[in-house]
């Protein structure tokens, strides 16, 4: 089968582009998808300390062409794995310099390139993901909005926007992706945990409402991933 990449883009900082690739590195784990994480948040990399024991993860510096033809390189040696790149926050102008590159060689590579575009309420999110699109167009694009910000209803400008239309014109999803109680989020990132790990070594309280998100968080990846 056909093993994709997953960008977690969304440009801006705080988004929670971090806490979507987890969730999505720990679904594909429990489909038993072999993954091959790349990590471009060289400064902060949250979620490669997590992950570096439990799966074949890399830090590449996407700013520049070097990352570029690294990931590709690494996609190409791993063609079993699904790859999954999380972006940093200042990403935006290395994807439209050589996000090109990624995009020429899908074909060769037999992969799909599946963006899920996370976002808070503001209007910044929206204008970047129209530079992303316009960067990388045959990218399949979805829309992940973070409930960390709000119930879906409360991403009004996204909602009524034309860039909505756009992403689901081109058959790509708008998600909601769930709230995580805040002091279990904090254990993971103050402990740098996988989500794996965390669902074994927290305490029982905080490890149930782990679980409940993870059951909301199945349910919308799913919509997404094939
Ligand atoms: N759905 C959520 N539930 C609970 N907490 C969240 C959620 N989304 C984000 N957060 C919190 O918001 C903060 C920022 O999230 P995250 O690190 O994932 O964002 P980011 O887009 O990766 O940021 P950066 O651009 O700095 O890398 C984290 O402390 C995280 O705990
Ligand atoms: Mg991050």
């Amino acid at each position: 089968m056909e093993k994709q990449i997953y960008l977690i883009g969304g440009s801006k900082g705080g988004v929670g582009k971090s806490l979507v690739t987890m969730a999505l590195v720990d679904h594909l784990l429990e489909q038993g998808e072999s993954v091959l994480l790349v990590e471009s948040d060289t400064s902060n990399p949250d979620v490669w300390k997590a992950y570096k024991d439990a799966v074949d993860a890399h830090l590449l510096n996407l700013d520049e062409a070097d990352g570029w033809i690294e990931l590709v390189n690494l996609c190409d040696n791993a063609p079993k794995s699904v790859a999954v790149v999380n972006t940093a926050a200042r990403n935006n102008r290395g994807v439209s310099a050589y996000g090109q590159t990624l995009n020429s060689t899908l074909a060769e590579l037999k992969r799909k390139l599946v963006t899920l575009w996370v976002i808070n309420r503001q209007r910044d999110s929206l204008e970047l993901l129209k530079e992303y699109m316009a960067a990388i167009p045959n990218a399949e694009v979805h829309v992940v909005r973070n409930g960390y910000f709000g119930e879906e209803k409360k991403f009004e400008l996204y909602n009524g926007s034309n860039v909505r239309k756009t992403v689901e014109d081109q058959g790509g999803k708008s998600v909601t992706f769930p709230d995580l109680a805040d002091r279990v989020s904090d254990d993971i990132y103050s402990k740098r945990l996988s989500i794996a790990r965390a669902s074994k070594e927290l305490p029982l309280g905080n490890r149930a409402e782990l679980s409940r998100w993870k059951g909301a968080v199945a349910k919308v990846l799913s919509e997404i991933i094939v």
